[in-house]
């Protein structure tokens, strides 16, 4: 069973007379395990996709499964549920809370799992530890670099131990050498963890550490190629 399936997925909008089809039938699979980079130009579908995907939106026509389930007929509370327990989110912005400490943030997605606060405590510390992070857990997101950002964010991401990494360019705000380390990151969770990973980005340098590149125009999908990587 693939992990995530879609079949002529749609997404229209209708902005005062004038239709949008952000996405205008989108038939793909992604197994467990992959590693893919979704490319194209601005406006071009990216994160509708992403979004739909990953249950933070409702297709207008079409179907999207995750793990076999129909999650176009979920509603917003199940969805909400399902985000939790498999998806974990990194954005182009990181999206820390401010004034909250490095461990606090990523003890947040644990907040009702139903673990005690020591078990919250000690799993968020091994995550950030697992991020080069150990000794930088008090600090606010203010008194980390850029790249330590995105790898608290990245911790916060895998905390819930989420088979599924989505990322919606997430190498945007970072420079090359930062770029580079938070990619590798994302190679050695897809290696060694087994976590499948979904990127957008423009820029073929990172696109380059992906297994496979799907390519979007005009809210369809123009190519997809399987690589190896480098
Ligand atoms: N809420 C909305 N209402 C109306 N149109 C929208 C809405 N969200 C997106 N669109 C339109 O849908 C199309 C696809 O947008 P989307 O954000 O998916 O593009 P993208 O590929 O992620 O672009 P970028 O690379 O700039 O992030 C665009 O034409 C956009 O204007
Ligand atoms: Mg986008």
């Amino acid at each position: 069973m693939a992990l995530i399936e879609t079949v002529g997925l749609k997404k229209i909008y209708n902005l005062g007379g004038s239709v949008i089809a952000a996405l205008d039938g989108i038939t793909t699979n992604i197994e467990k395990g992959e590693f893919v980079a979704i490319m194209g130009p601005s406006g071009s579908g990216k994160s509708t996709f992403m979004n739909l995907i990953g249950c933070l939106d409702k297709p207008t026509a079409g179907r999207c499964f995750l793990e076999g389930m129909d999650i176009g007929c979920l509603n917003r509370d199940e969805l909400a549920v399902i985000r939790n327990k498999k998806i974990g989110f990194v954005f182009q912005s990181f999206n820390l809370l401010p004034r909250t400490s490095a461990i606090e943030n990523v003890e947040l997605p644990m907040l009702y799992s139903g673990l005690s606060p020591l078990d919250r405590k000690l799993r968020a510390r091994k995550a950030l530890k697992m991020m080069g992070l150990e000794g930088r857990e008090e600090h606010l997101p203010n008194q980390l670099s850029g790249g330590q950002q995105q790898r608290v964010a990245i911790a916060r991401a895998l905390v819930n131990d989420a088979p599924l990494i989505m990322a919606d360019e997430p190498t945007g705000n970072l420079d090359t050498k930062a770029s580079e380390e938070i990619m590798e990151l994302f190679v050695k969770l897809n290696e060694e963890s087994h976590i499948t990973v979904i990127l957008v980005t423009h820029e073929h340098d990172i696109a380059a550490f992906s297994k496979r590149i799907i390519r979007f125009l005009d809210g369809k999908i123009v190519s997809d190629e399987k690589r190896s990587r480098p």
